[in-house]
């Protein structure tokens, strides 16, 4: 897949799936603008991504539950390049629990405003170097936890409520910005291992799920894939 010289700014870029989307990406010649809270750890993938080419990389701080670190980082992006091709809000807080109760009012309140408020604020920041771009695309990391009557996960309400919003955020952004020629793909996949075998029987890996994004982006513009859903093994 030629990516060569793609412009594409990745939340939660510094480990994770999220660092795995950064590498494949860098690694097909795109430039990668990542983020995560932590600007050194960002720094760090970023200048290892540089050094293995061919893509380059360059780290940011970006808390999605702080909106000014939100809009910080949409800046900081926007003073080095004129455009983007690809957004990909990946970054998002995990918290377990089955009883509403198993975790502070806190810990709900940044589960909600990461995943919920501040991937729309930081896409709305986005959009314009998004509609600067010849084939422009946002790339949603999502969750089945999102989809409508899944129960399957050990995820908290608040984990299942933030991936709803983005979820609707998602479905309503795919069809406003389809007349502009703007992308919008989701991917809602089950718990799934960073990494393992690729069997028939085995559990969704994150290698997968990067090859998904990658095929997707990839593919003529012509071919809008909006979602990518998952039949879990068990
Ligand atoms: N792994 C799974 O089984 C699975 C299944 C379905 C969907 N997903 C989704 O896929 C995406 C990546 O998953 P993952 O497994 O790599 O996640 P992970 O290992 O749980 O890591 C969470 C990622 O989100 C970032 N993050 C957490 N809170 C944040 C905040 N307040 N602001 C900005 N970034 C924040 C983290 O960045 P820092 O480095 O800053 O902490 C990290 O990159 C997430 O959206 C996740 O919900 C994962």
């Amino acid at each position: 897949m030629d990516l060569d010289g793609l412009r594409v700014a990745i939340t939660g870029g510094a480990r994770g799936t999220g660092r795995l989307l950064a590498e494949a990406f860098a690694a097909r010649g795109a430039q990668v603008f990542l983020s995560a809270r932590d600007p050194a750890a960002a720094q760090q993938v970023a200048d290892a991504i540089s050094r293995r080419g061919p893509g380059q990389a360059e780290g940011f701080r970006c808390d999605l539950a702080e909106p000014d670190s939100v809009r910080g980082f949409a800046a900081a992006v926007a003073d080095r390049t004129d455009h983007l091709d690809v957004v990909i809000n990946n970054g998002a807080p995990y918290v377990e629990g089955d009883d509403l109760a198993d975790v502070s009012d806190d810990t709900i309140e940044s589960v909600l405003a990461a995943g919920g408020t501040g991937t729309v604020l930081l896409t709305k920041h986005l959009l314009p170097l998004l509609r600067a771009s010849a084939r422009p695309d946002v790339v949603n990391m999502i969750s089945a936890c999102g989809e409508v009557g899944h129960r399957r996960s050990g995820a908290h309400p608040a984990f299942y409520a933030a991936k709803h919003a983005h979820a609707g955020f998602a479905e309503i952004l795919s069809h406003r910005l389809r007349p502009e020629g703007i992308r919008v793909i989701s991917l809602f996949p089950p718990d799934f291992v960073q990494d393992g075998p690729r069997r028939a029987d085995s559990d969704l890996t994150a290698r997968s799920v990067v090859d998904c994004v990658i095929f997707a982006v990839g593919q003529p513009r012509d071919c809008f894939i909006r979602e990518f859903h998952f039949e879990q093994v068990r």
